[in-house]
């Protein structure tokens, strides 16, 4: 798929706040500064579209991003940043779960883990949450530049394994790198096939 056109659209504080049409939409999630608005980039080939930072905790609304003018990107701010305040915590919580559970258009969830980590609690559980949910989903392996390739596919392996420990099968998984533009194809594809099946069905 190629993208033709790709602007934000609106930065909202609540569900109840995003755009008010029918758009099919697709949300990144996962820890703070394991690149979400960066791949939100990397996917768009605009490093100015998402707002993205060394440090953790940037993203702080659900921000949408209309492509082609057909469908949403939507970046999310992170879980798991230990420098916030319980009550800022909460208040994320809510917003990022009642935008994930309450959106009609959202049709699939990106839940981006950083390649480099042995598998953590808080994704496992975050991921367990969306299954228990009914919330379908995906997981996108990040910075993968960062490491050998054989340390790659060691680590996917391996996260594999812990998954399987609870999981029936794996959902559909992608290796990324924002910085050598890595998986961006298959992302796409996976979209796009997506995408038609909407409109087909
Ligand atoms: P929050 O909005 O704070 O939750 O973070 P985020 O998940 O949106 O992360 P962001 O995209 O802002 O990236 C965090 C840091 O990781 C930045 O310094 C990015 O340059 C870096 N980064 C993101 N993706 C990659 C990648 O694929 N490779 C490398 N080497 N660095 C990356
Ligand atoms: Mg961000």
């Amino acid at each position: 798929m190629e993208i033709k056109t790709a602007e934000f659209s609106i930065s909202s504080p609540m569900v109840s706040m995003c755009p008010n049409d029918t758009k099919p939409e697709y949300a990144f999630i996962g820890r703070s500064n394991v690149g979400k608005s960066s791949l939100i980039n990397m996917l768009a080939r605009n490093k100015k579209l998402a707002k993205t930072s060394a440090t953790p905790g940037k993203t702080l609304l659900i921000n949408h991003f209309i492509i082609n003018k057909e469908w949403y990107l939507v970046d999310l701010p992170g879980y798991g940043f230990a420098k916030r305040s319980k009550k800022e915590v909460a208040r994320l919580d809510q917003m990022i779960r009642g935008y994930i559970l309450g959106r009609d258009q959202l049709v699939n969830v990106f839940v981006l883990i950083d390649i480099r980590l042995e598998p953590q609690a808080i994704d496992l559980e975050f991921i367990n949450w969306l299954g228990l949910s009914g919330i379908p989903f995906a997981m996108v392996f990040t910075k993968c530049d960062k490491l050998s390739a054989a340390k790659v596919v060691a680590n996917r392996k391996a996260y594999e394994a812990k998954m399987l420990e609870t999981w029936e099968e794996m959902p559909p998984t992608f290796l990324t790198s924002s910085e050598k533009r890595e998986g961006r194809e298959e992302l796409l594809d996976y979209i796009d096939q997506i995408n038609q099946s909407l409109k087909n069905g």
